[in-house]
């Protein structure tokens, strides 16, 4: 049985130092050549036991099986999330790679959610030890490397190294310097090491073999079909390219693909077949590739073809495999009958964002790859109507289209993130501020909070009905209203509230208008009263009371004031 290279993907927060690593591994120094020193997309190297032997004599010792390494290289912002494939991650094992001085951030965490749901083995590299200060490299070996450092290097290193085990032990892992692990499936190994000196490289390599020999072995023989996924696709002046892993099988250049999407596979012949180059990112043409291998196709039919679509032979089994993708997808994608609107780059990220908006029990009416536009903006206004907390799009590694700039999206919240995590975070806070605002409206709506300060100046007709001006303090005035004078005596109910001599529907606090009572009296009734308030049955007392964190400051006042009088009145009313 032919065993494939195991895929592992070196993953992390920018800047940790994931391509010094993979460089120091494949002795190379694509991290320095890299523009603005950042990884701007997902790349891949093979590299060959036999280069491995070099970089790491030690492991010639042992019976290794595969022939090698697929290393994926990914950008720290983003995009990790691309990197899925059916029924879970497509790398066998990942690299998280934390800067022991930094710790846990916020691309760490996404990293290590994703790697929890794709339920994906992984190692973490504690990189740049050597910025930790006082730190020499005191022995070939890390372990008695770390022994050997001064008092102070060791306490500071053993205080990251803690603070870091404890931040994985709130994510769910058990982690263990490598030496102290005891069980590679339950323990998590921690490497220390340095990408820029190489020390702890070694450590790291041979912990990768011993795993992938060791409980990898099963899941690397090679399968009869050919699998991939789409990674990525590019346009070079007229040609388009796509850039995929193949996983498992073995691809021939004469083959007839067929790729999952939404609606109806694609079905494509291969112009141009061309694999990775051993330790290089350059491509060749090839007649066959064998899996592991990160590959780029020039396909005949490249039309609709988006970055996470899995890929397959085709065999005359069209119907067969929209079964197969269809469920593949619609499992992953699955909807509700209500929710938001979510948009993403991939069918990898898509998945990963549908799948945490689940933890968090956020429904999701409608999902989709590509960037948001005149659609979805047409699916959130009807929301807007059902369910104004359903109004919103998220846009993951996305973008709003060009064609939306000009129509009118103010009632509609958008929000994009290139980090899941913040992007559920937005999320939430934006819901939660909504709900808030819409029962306040409610509740406002129901009945009237309102305390006015009887402005005696302006009187303008004194008897049935009495007109004069008022301030609003709290709250606000409302036609038909209530009113009450501040011994709790019923006065009259508003008729009507008019402003500079013009009827208007309502009065908010700071406004000055002038109100008229019918059947009151203002000489005789009014004459010695400063301020007035709403009546409110203790029906409405009590549901004010109850959603108190809804009310401002000026309105609770005027609330207690209420109460008092009431209570004044007719002891039974509870505050
Ligand atoms: P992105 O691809 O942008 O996410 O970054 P990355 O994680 O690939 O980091 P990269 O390898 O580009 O390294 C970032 C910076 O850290 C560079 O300036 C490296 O030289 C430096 N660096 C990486 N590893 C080490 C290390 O072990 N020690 C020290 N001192 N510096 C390191
Ligand atoms: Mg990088």
């Amino acid at each position: 049985m032919a065993i494939r290279q195991p895929i592992i993907t070196v993953a992390g927060h920018v800047d940790h130092g994931k391509t010094t690593l993979l460089d120091s591994i494949r002795k190379t120094t694509i991290a320095e050549s890299e523009a603005g020193g950042i990884t701007q997309k997902i790349s891949f190297t093979k590299v060959p036991i036999e280069n491995i032997k070099k970089r790491c004599p030690a492991i010639s010792q042992y019976n290794l099986d595969f022939p090698g390494f697929l290393f994926i290289d990914t950008p720290g912002h983003a995009a990790f999330s691309h990197l899925r494939k059916r029924g879970g991650s497509l790398a066998d094992l990942a690299i998280l790679v934390i800067d022991i001085n930094e710790g846990i951030m916020p691309q760490t965490a996404e990293v290590i959610e994703l790697l929890k749901i794709n339920k994906t083995p992984f190692i973490i590299a504690l990189n740049k030890i050597d910025n930790i200060s006082g730190w020499r490299k005191q022995s070939e070996s890390l372990k008695e490397s770390i022994k050997m450092q001064s008092t102070s290097t060791s306490q500071q290193f053993q205080e990251e190294l803690l603070t870091i085990i404890g931040a994985l032990y709130h994510h769910g892992f058990n982690a263990k310097p490598f030496y102290e692990v005891t069980d590679f499936t339950k323990q998590i190994a921690l490497v220390p090491c340095s990408g820029k000196t190489g020390e702890g490289i070694n450590e790291l390599i041979m912990t990768l073999c011993g795993i992938s020999q060791k409980f990898l072995k099963k899941q690397l023989e090679l399968g009869d079909e050919p699998r991939g996924v789409i990674l990525e696709i590019k346009k070079e002046k007229t040609m388009q390219y796509a850039e995929a892993i193949l996983y498992d099988g073995i691809l021939s250049a004469k083959d007839e693909i067929v790729i999952a999407s939404f609606d109806e596979p694609i079905i494509t012949k291969i112009r141009v077949l061309e694999e990775i180059q051993p330790i290089s990112d350059k491509f060749k043409p090839t007649q066959q590739a064998h899996a592991a291998d990160g590959i780029r196709m020039q396909l005949i039919n490249s039309k609709e073809v988006l970055p996470g679509m899995p890929f397959t032979i085709f065999k005359n089994n069209a119907s067969e495999i929209k079964k197969q993708f269809q469920k593949e997808i619609g499992d992953k994608i699955k909807t509700s009958e209500k929710g938001i609107i979510i948009k993403a780059d991939s069918l990898g990220s898509l998945e990963a964002l549908i799948t945490m908006l689940r933890q968090e029990k956020i429904p999701v009416i409608k999902a989709d790859i590509g960037k948001i536009n005149k659609k979805d903006i047409i699916s959130a206004q009807a929301n807007l109507k059902e369910d104004p907390i359903n109004a919103i799009i998220l846009g993951f590694n996305t973008e709003i289209d060009e064609e939306i700039k000009q129509t009118d999206i103010s009632k509609i919240k958008i929000i994009t993130e290139e980090v899941i995590y913040k992007l559920i975070e937005n999320l939430i806070k934006f819901q939660n501020e909504k709900r808030n605002e819409i029962k306040r409206e409610r509740l406002i709506g129901l009945a009237t909070i309102c305390k006015l300060a009887i402005l005696h100046q302006y009187v303008f007709h004194n008897s049935n009905p009495a007109v004069f001006g008022v301030r609003v303090e709290a709250g606000k005035i409302r036609h038909n209203m209530p009113i009450i004078d501040e011994n709790g005596k019923p006065i009259a109910k508003i008729k009507d509230v008019q402003e500079n001599q013009k009827k208007i529907e309502e009065a908010t606090q700071e406004m000055e208008v002038a109100i008229s009572l019918p059947g009151t009296n203002f000489e005789r009734q009014l004459k010695e009263v400063n301020n007035l308030y709403s009546d409110l049955s203790e029906k409405q007392f009590i549901e004010f009371k109850e959603n108190k964190d809804l009310l401002t400051n000026d309105e609770m006042q005027a609330l207690q004031k209420i109460a008092e009088i009431k209570r004044k009145q007719k002891p039974a009313w509870g505050v």
